[in-house]
């Protein structure tokens, strides 16, 4: 049976209590606890709390489609271990590390990535003696000492996928479509920027003909890109200094030096992103801040965010070589990484994202009136939980109307009513919060009815 009722979404009336003037009793003051948080560190608090989980149940999801299995290092690692993988003369090595002296004298850090750990976990647990390539997923915290600012903190999140064990072009096409799929599932729209470096044999021809080339065009130069032109001239592609940038446009191009296999390579990686349809913009300056990377570099960018660097909202590309440089075998792979942090930013600056979108099903409230029908909530909650059905709540009220605000506050698409009478008949009343329109079910159906409601 279905009644209309008056009230809609958003129609119920707030009524703000009076504040009654009570005299307060004088209390001692206390000396004030300075509360800071440490620079360039953050909280993520509801509701981006509850978007955060969204984007963590997307990344299970996609890992798990695409056959990546889960795995955990630990955030301290030997410095040693990213100084020998990343490279001296990049930023994360030489300013960025959060490096220690620990009790005893050894040299550890907190990772500023995942990569290198990945690597020297497939080495020390042999992992080469599992099926290859060995797909391994994971969301954890690194950490960066860099200039705090807009999508840029010391600690921050990535979601990291890394292929072990494979040298196929597919495998980078596969990688690049986890990632964009990702972020198009959470309603991002990115473009793909790519290039390649080849081998170092590639690299190091052009690196001839680069560093000539800047040698040239020294006088216009930042000073950093000075110091980077004698420790690690592609860092100078890098740039975005205005001057630098000027001289990187007229500079010589990698693909232009790489060998004819490097570049069948690349062109295959290329033709699977066509097939796939997935955007891309072939970037010859791209050449990625971290020193392990040979042949395929990517980066996402949201299609709205001007051309900075700093709003890559991931990135990644093949380490042929990090695996054999650490004393493993000698062993393909290729990976990527997603900075959490800046889709968060990303998704929450949609527009038209409303509250409800942070969770991808409708939202169901349930409430009640009268102790009898809490009790009867407790229970029903639990019940449904078992059955994989969350509802909302807030078992603490007492007034309906307070319970509808709170309903409308969640955006709840449905508020379940359990009052005195309904108890007693052994029903509830199942209210559509946007047409206002109430239908009454039987208790024993509440988990078919909202089944039913979460599938429409
Ligand atoms: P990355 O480019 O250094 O690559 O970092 C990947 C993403 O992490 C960046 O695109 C950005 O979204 C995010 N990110 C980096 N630094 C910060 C920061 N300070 N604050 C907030 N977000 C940040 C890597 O880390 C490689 N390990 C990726 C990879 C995996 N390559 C192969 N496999």
């Amino acid at each position: 049976m279905l009644i209309k009722k008056e009230a809609k979404k958003k129609s119920v009336k707030v009524t703000l209590a009076k504040t009654k003037s009570v005299s307060k009793p004088v209390l001692p003051v206390k000396p004030a606890v300075a509360l800071n948080l440490v620079r360039g560190m953050k909280d993520i608090i509801p509701p981006q709390g509850d978007l955060w989980l969204r984007m963590t149940q997307t990344a299970i999801d996609i890992a798990t489609a695409y056959d990546f299995h889960y795995f955990e290092t630990p955030v301290v690692e030997a410095t040693s271990l990213f100084v020998r993988s990343l490279g001296r003369g990049t930023d994360v090595i030489d300013k960025e590390m959060y490096a220690f002296e620990d009790r005893d004298g050894g040299k550890i850090c907190l990772r500023p990535e995942m990569t290198a750990s990945v690597a020297r976990s497939y080495i020390m647990q042999g992992m080469q003696t599992l099926s290859q390539p060995v797909k391994l997923w994971n969301i954890g915290p690194l950490f960066r000492y860099d200039r705090p600012q807009a999508g840029r903190y010391r600690e921050f999140h990535q979601f990291d996928c890394e292929t072990i064990g494979e040298s196929a072009p597919v495998i980078d096409a596969e990688l690049i479509a986890v990632a964009y799929n990702y972020l198009r599932d959470l309603g991002l729209t990115v473009t793909v920027r790519i290039n390649s470096l080849g081998t170092p044999t590639d690299r190091a021809n052009y690196l001839v003909e680069l560093t000539g080339f800047l040698r040239g065009k020294r006088g216009y130069l930042c000073d950093d890109c000075k110091k980077r032109l004698l420790k690690n001239p592609l860092r100078v592609l890098d740039c975005k200094v205005d001057g630098c940038s000027a001289v990187v446009a007229e500079a010589p191009q990698i693909v232009d030096w790489l060998s004819e296999t490097s570049k069948t390579f690349f062109m295959s990686v290329l033709e699977y992103l066509d097939e796939l349809a997935i955007p891309y913009v072939l970037t010859p300056t791209l050449v990625r801040g971290l020193d392990y990377y040979t042949h395929t570099v990517f980066e996402l960018f949201e299609d709205k965010h001007n051309e900075t660097a700093q709003s890559a909202l991931g990135g990644g590309g093949r380490y042929d070589l990090l695996i054999e440089q650490l004393g493993g075998q000698p062993t393909p792979a290729s990976g990527f990484a997603i900075g959490m942090e800046r889709v968060m930013h990303a998704v929450q600056a949609l527009p038209n994202l409303e509250p409800q979108k942070i969770s991808s099903k409708p939202i169901i409230f349930f409430a009640h009136l009268g102790e009898q029908a809490r009790r009867r909530v407790l229970k029903t909650i639990e019940e449904l939980r078992q059955n994989g059905i969350v509802v909302r709540h807030n078992l603490a009220k007492s007034s309906l109307k307070a319970q509808l605000e709170l309903a409308n506050k969640y955006n709840a698409t449905h508020t379940l009513i359990l009052g005195q009478k309904e108890v007693q008949d052994g029903t509830v009343l199942v209210r559509n919060m946007e047409s206002g329109i109430q239908e009454i079910v039987d208790q024993n159906k509440i988990r078919q009815t909202i089944v039913k409601i979460l599938a429409s």
